[in-house]
């Protein structure tokens, strides 16, 4: 006797009508017609069950605080930043958690039960990063929360900022950040990339930088941080977020710089829906997308994952924690139109950041634990393309959110009289 058993699912990798069961919060089988019994069975009728939605790269100490202390009127990056500085002094330890709080009551609705959070640790005080040490366990029964020691104003620019990182570490902050092209130098920036992966060596963490979020054709950290790891043994602990400047890099020195990328083992995390906003700023006609070279990345065999970084704060003031928008803007930045392309985009809000986090129970196979997210599409491409309902959010084998199915009624002459958007 099993505690759940959805019954005539679709997997993400295309099979279909699978059963799957689970016992004391594991799931112990996936495979066709399974003939024991559960306390309660689901049917899946023919839709999508997924892993849960994982967000690669995420601010969490800033959600969900648009318009404090004003808005951000020009939209550009350098603007987000010198308004997010106006508001860390006005920050409470209260209203950070509350805010981390509301949001990941949202990712859990939207099935997206791990995140990646970057966290500001330039204030002296640590507010932010107490706060959000504070969600991580508070979130823990429902959400895997990893935190980034993240110097937002620059390790070598901002005075202290080393310290404040190290503080941060010793406190629990999960993996070492970082943000070369924000120094004042492309040898101050290297020179903080060389530090910090000692750092990180040194305590076995992992590591994820912002790196080379520009349009600057020679902006070089990306390859520094390559170096690095290869140089300190890192290798599959390290992940380049953003990377926007290979959209503007030379064909020849990319040809040089992503088997290189590859080699050390090396991550690559874009995010969208920033990128396409942020980046290309200076251009008058044509304007730059920004984003950087993911299907070539992905040819070369290098890990893409995909982030939302921002939701309703001082650089975007959109967004629901929803990755399936996320897929959707990556897919259309990057053309990646094509069939087993629409599929990895799906892949780079599930698989791929999973791995990029190192979740170790994750996945739909025997032995995972059974945290799944049940979709209102039949396939992963139909899921993009509806930014599909999530029917029913699991943890752990427990249903922790559900939402009802997108179906609009219609009063037309001979025509049906409700429809969900699905052929
Ligand atoms: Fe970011």
């Amino acid at each position: 006797m099993l505690d759940l058993i959805v019954r005539g699912a679709n997997l993400p990798d295309g099979r279909t009508g699978i059963d799957v069961g689970v016992s004391a919060g594991r799931i112990v089988a996936v495979e066709p017609a399974l003939s024991a019994q559960a306390a309660t069975e689901l049917d899946a009728q023919g839709q999508l069950l997924s892993p849960p939605f994982v967000d690669a790269h995420f601010h969490m100490d800033a959600t969900l605080s648009h318009g404090l202390p004003r808005v951000n009127a020009s939209g550009t990056l350098l603007e987000g930043i010198a308004l997010w500085g106006e508001l860390k002094p006005l920050l409470t330890q209260d209203a950070l958690v509350e805010r981390a709080l509301r949001y990941c009551d949202w990712a859990v609705a939207q099935g997206l039960l791990a995140i990646r959070s970057h966290v500001d640790v330039c204030d002296p005080r640590l507010l932010a990063v107490e706060a959000l040490l504070y969600v991580r366990e508070r979130v823990k029964p429902y959400l895997d929360l990893q935190l980034v020691a993240f110097p937002q104003d620059g390790l070598l620019r901002s005075p202290g900022a080393l310290d404040h990182l190290t503080r941060a570490l010793d406190m629990g902050v999960d993996v070492v950040g970082g943000i070369p092209h924000f120094e004042r130098t492309m040898a101050q920036g290297a020179e903080s990339v060389r530090i910090l992966c000692e750092m990180a060596a040194e305590r076995g963490l992992r590591v994820d930088m912002h790196c080379d979020e520009s349009d600057d054709p020679l902006s070089r950290h990306i390859e520094t941080l390559a170096c690095e790891t290869v140089r300190l043994g890192l290798q599959g602990r390290v992940a380049g977020s953003h990377l926007t400047s290979m959209h503007s890099m030379d064909n020849y020195y990319v040809s040089k710089l992503i088997p290189l990328i590859r080699e050390a083992g090396v991550a690559a995390i874009a995010n969208p829906l920033i990128n396409i906003t942020l980046q290309g700023r200076h251009d008058t006609y044509p304007k730059r997308r920004g984003m950087t070279r993911v299907p070539e990345l992905l040819a070369a065999g290098v890990p893409v994952a995909f982030g939302h970084d921002c939701v309703m704060d001082p650089w975007y003031s959109l967004g629901s924690g929803d990755m399936l928008d996320v897929a959707h803007m990556g897919l259309h930045v990057a053309q990646m139109t094509g069939q087993q392309a629409m599929r990895q985009c799906f892949d780079a809000v599930t698989t791929t950041p999973a791995g990029i986090l190192g979740l170790a129970d994750y996945g739909l196979a025997p032995g995972c634990r059974a945290d799944f997210v049940l979709l209102q599409a039949r396939d992963p491409v139909e899921a993009i393309r509806l930014r599909a309902t999530r029917l029913a959010v699991f943890r752990g084998g427990k249903q922790v959110a559900c939402t009802l199915p997108r179906t609009a009624q219609l009063a037309l002459p001979g025509r049906p009289a409700a429809i969900s958007f699905q052929p």
